[in-house]
């Protein structure tokens, strides 16, 4: 499991539930949304990046408050257990694994890896009829894309003793987007000492790059000018429409020397449960990212921002520089979190202003209208009836 550089989960309060006052309703009473930090379930979910987990290993993760242990075979091909044997509870990554089978380290009760069913209790004897292959340990659907182990996490969590087989995903795990054959591709990862709804909203806020992502090479606190961009409602998330990205900043500029100006348009996503993609394309150039917020427990989660391209292949440094970039975007927003986090620990009031935090309520009303679906059933009812235009400065 991701941990800070001490070794030890941040110790941030356990949050009550926070209370968003909007503005116009400041002396009504306090308007309360979504609860804070509740996790998503039944949806694909980043577990580890890929060149974690080894052949005939087990490594340990946490998504979601579940731990598990995650390994590959001996095809490489990875699997993700609960961590917990259906017997008493021992963590099953402290065991043995022979590439096709985890031995619990306390009784040798053996499990196939992937399937999670039991294939051996070692105390029986010969005269016992106790069925073994009725037995499972809790294993979860996962695959391995774009450089990282993705997990299933099902509605109704496998039971981590039992008789319970893998839930089959809904849904496919999420993948980059690329438009060309040839391409490149780098990840880069930091833990948030936050909820996964402040990490979500932190990713989608437009108003703090001025504040937070200052450099020379970007973009200067003086630069702050109005914007306006659209966005629209698309299936369990919203649209910022194409359009011709901001033009004070450096690299943007450099884009646009290098292809043909009028035609760089850039896209970005947000989807439930944690998903940002972003699209730019400029000719038969291109550059995209999935970003994601993975929640790892109920006041800590992880940012992890993948992403190809075919742009700057010309350059030696091409993928180094861009890595630097990011990682210091990543960087200034992990250490923009850790402060926030200190502030979070006395449960403040706290408040979402338009039109600069309207994607954070969109995301707050996107996860109720998820939530409230699947409590009744019915068809999720989508918060964005129709296209809309925002404004801020930044
Ligand atoms: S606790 Fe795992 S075999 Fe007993
Ligand atoms: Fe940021």
């Amino acid at each position: 499991m991701a941990t800070s550089p001490d070794g030890e989960l941040p110790r941030v309060s356990r949050g009550r539930p926070q209370v968003f006052i909007s503005p116009m309703r400041e002396l009504e009473s306090p308007q309360r949304q979504t609860p804070d930090s509740l996790m998503l379930t039944g949806f694909w979910y980043r577990a580890l990046p890929a060149d974690r987990v080894h052949r005939n290993q087990l490594q340990k993760a946490m998504l979601l408050e579940i731990p598990l242990v995650l390994g590959r075979d001996r095809q490489r091909q990875p699997f993700a257990l609960r961590d917990a044997c259906p017997h008493r509870g021992m963590p099953l990554h402290c065991g043995q694994f022979d590439g096709e089978q985890v031995e619990c380290g306390y009784h040798g009760w053996r499990f196939d890896a992937h399937t999670g069913q039991c294939q051996l209790i070692p105390s029986l004897t010969a005269d016992q009829t106790l069925k073994v292959d009725r037995i499972y340990a809790g294993s979860y659907a996962c695959e391995e894309h774009d450089q990282f182990l993705w997990v299933y996490v099902p509605e109704s969590p496998a039971a981590g003793a039992g008789f319970t087989k893998q839930v089959e995903p809904s849904t496919a795990a999420p993948q980059i987007q690329k438009f060309s054959e040839k391409y490149q591709l780098a990840y880069l990862t930091a833990d948030m000492p936050v909820s996964v709804d402040h990490g979500i909203i932190g990713l989608m806020d437009p108003a703090h790059g001025p504040f937070v992502h200052q450099a020379w090479w970007w973009r200067k606190r003086a630069s702050i000018h109005e914007k306006q961009k659209n966005f629209e409602p698309i299936p369990n998330g919203f649209r910022m429409s194409a359009h011709t990205p901001s033009s004070n900043s450096a690299p943007y500029k450099l884009l646009r020397l290098y292809a043909d100006a009028e035609s760089i348009t850039t896209t970005i996503d947000f989807t439930l449960p944690n998903l940002r993609t972003e699209t730019i394309r400029a000719g038969k150039y291109w550059f995209s990212s999935l970003t994601t917020v993975t929640p790892i427990t109920r006041n800590h989660c992880r940012i992890d921002v993948v992403a190809a391209w075919n742009l700057f292949r010309w350059m030696p440094f091409g993928p180094e520089l861009l890595k630097f970039v990011f990682a210091k975007f990543v960087e200034q927003d992990r250490r923009t979190m850790e402060l926030q986090s200190q502030g979070l620990k006395h449960n403040p009031h706290l408040m979402l202003i338009d039109d600069a935090d309207r994607p954070a309520k969109w995301y707050f009303e996107l996860k109720a209208a998820y939530l409230e679906a699947k409590r009744s059933g019915s068809a999720m009812k989508h918060p964005i009836p129709e296209p809309v235009t925002l404004k801020w400065r930044s």
